[in-house]
């Protein structure tokens, strides 16, 4: 199966999901297991805004920092600077906040609420380079479940 194709499946799957629950942390975390089953990354998990800080919500894969400060590594500057980051070389990314010694490349996409940020969906790979536009334009289709005008 292609990744295209992985991922087109997914997205039925997740609309499934999430079509009946209005719940946004059980809708966070069967979103988590489902992306994380089908794509076999190495972690897969959401993060959410508390004042100034990002703080650990559901997720799939090994344990995590729990909190992340505005700016901090790739989620606090996706964050920050409100845009979706892809980082094929997380050595090479500034500041990059090493959870595990396994991540090799990451994608942090920011969940706006009447324009501020409220969440983020972040994903590691084990591999570099594992994220491209594909990526990015399925996964942001596939938050679109949590932001529903009616959620
Ligand atoms: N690497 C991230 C921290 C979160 S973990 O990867 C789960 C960062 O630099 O923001």
């Amino acid at each position: 199966m292609t990744k295209e194709e992985k991922y087109r499946e997914l997205l039925q799957e997740v609309e499934a999901l999430t079509a009946a629950e209005t719940d946004e942390i059980a809708n966070m975390a069967n979103i988590a297991a489902a992306i994380h089953a089908k794509m076999g990354f190495h972690w897969t998990g959401f993060y959410r805004v508390a004042g100034d800080e990002l703080v650990l919500g559901p997720f799939q894969g090994p344990v995590a920092c729990t909190r992340i400060r505005r700016g901090r590594g790739v989620c606090g500057t996706a964050w920050k600077e409100g845009r979706t980051l892809i980082v094929p070389d997380v050595e090479q990314f500034p500041g990059h906040i090493a959870c595990s010694a396994f991540s090799k490349s990451e994608i942090v996409i920011p969940l706006l609420r009447k324009g501020a940020v409220f969440a983020e969906l972040d994903i590691d790979s084990a591999e570099t380079d594992a994220f491209d536009a594909v990526d990015e334009t399925y996964l942001t289709r596939l938050l679109a479940t949590l932001t529903y005008p009616n959620r």
